[in-house]
């Protein structure tokens, strides 16, 4: 059902009231429904989130965005109270890999509705990947679980990994989980690139190639921005590659006046915003993060009254997992 603008204005009062008092920060990924980013202080992609989230004076943190966005934020600032409005928003990418015990993914379902297998068995964590390759240095996405972190030299975002492989002094580096990202960064440098098999279900189980063929015939001034989870072959095909926040940096500086997406979708919503002279398509409607987006007003509302759900790591992962996040905020 939906709600009405009489409501969302109540609820919007509510949260502006309760914010004050709570000490309250709401931060809202660039994925976040419309009315949820506009009810945040700060919006912006991972690495803008992991800044503000490490900087901030404010006591509660209430952030909007997926499960591993909510425990950097505890683990860059463990005296304050980190809030998940939706405990059930994850991020399949980041259970692709593990510390311990299987993945959750289902392996055979993506064999058979998308032809897609993992070179790794379901069994296969990081701690394999280490032994079986002593020295190499592992560069964990931050789209991982804390305790993946933890197991992790480096961390990075979309918007640095080049920069944080190119930081590291050995010629080969592991890079988890995303296949694409790797690709992506194994292309820009010449280290070797060993790359974890995981991938996004937004960027790459939904997106093929007939997406950019239709859309491009579809506008044929627009310029293609994709970000560097989608697939190698449509990267190739794009005049810009990049994370969430360099997109509307890429279109705002751009003398060009229209543009096709290819990402989240709710990345339209500030796109559209913050350059109101510019047309901007998205490159597959089917490109809808729905665990971005079961975050509503009402959750963020619910979570400021009921002080819920609190996202906590427990130190003997957060302080490894802290030097992870904090060589890459140091380089980045
Ligand atoms: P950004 O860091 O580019 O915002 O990406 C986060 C993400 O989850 C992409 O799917
Ligand atoms: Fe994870 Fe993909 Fe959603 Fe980003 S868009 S949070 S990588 S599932």
């Amino acid at each position: 059902m939906s709600t009405s603008p009489a409501e969302l204005s109540a609820l919007r009062e509510r949260i502006l009231t309760l914010k004050k008092d709570l000490n309250a920060i709401i931060l809202a990924h660039n994925y976040q429904r419309p009315e949820v980013q506009d009810i945040a202080d700060i919006t912006g992609d991972s690495l803008e989130l992991s800044r503000a989230a490490a900087r901030t004076d404010f006591k509660v943190i209430v952030f909007c965005g997926v499960h591993f966005m909510a425990e950097s934020a505890s683990i860059l600032s463990p005296d304050k109270t980190v809030l998940l409005p939706e405990i059930d928003a994850g991020c399949p990418m980041a259970d692709m890999v593990t510390a311990e015990g299987p993945r959750t993914t289902k392996r055979d379902l993506f064999q058979e509705l998308y032809g897609i297998t993992f070179q790794f068995p379901d069994t296969y964590t990081i701690k394999d990947i280490k032994r079986q390759h002593p020295g190499v240095p592992v560069v964990a996405y931050v789209n991982t679980s804390a305790a993946v972190k933890a197991e992790s030299d480096i961390c990075c975002t979309s918007s640095n990994v080049v920069k944080v492989v190119e930081s590291l002094k050995e010629d080969t580096v592991i890079c988890i989980p995303d296949r694409n990202l790797s690709a992506f960064a194994a292309k820009r440098t010449k280290k070797k690139v060993i790359a974890w098999d995981g991938f996004c279900n937004v960027h790459h189980v939904q997106l093929s190639m007939n997406d950019v063929v239709q859309a491009r015939a579809g506008y044929p001034k627009a310029l293609l921005v994709v970000h560097p989870e989608c697939p190698p072959e449509i990267q190739d095909k794009a005049d810009h590659i990049t994370s969430t926040s360099g997109m509307l940096t890429f279109c705002r500086e751009s003398k060009e006046k229209e543009f096709i997406i290819g990402t989240e979708e709710g990345l339209l919503h500030r796109l559209r915003k913050e350059n109101p002279g510019k047309t901007f398509h998205i490159l597959s409607r089917k490109m809808v993060c729905p665990n971005m987006k079961r975050t509503h007003l009402s959750s963020v509302l619910a979570a400021m009254e009921k002080m819920q759900y609190v996202i906590k790591v427990p130190d003997e992962i957060r302080i490894p997992a802290k030097r992870a996040l904090d060589r890459m905020l140091e380089i980045a």
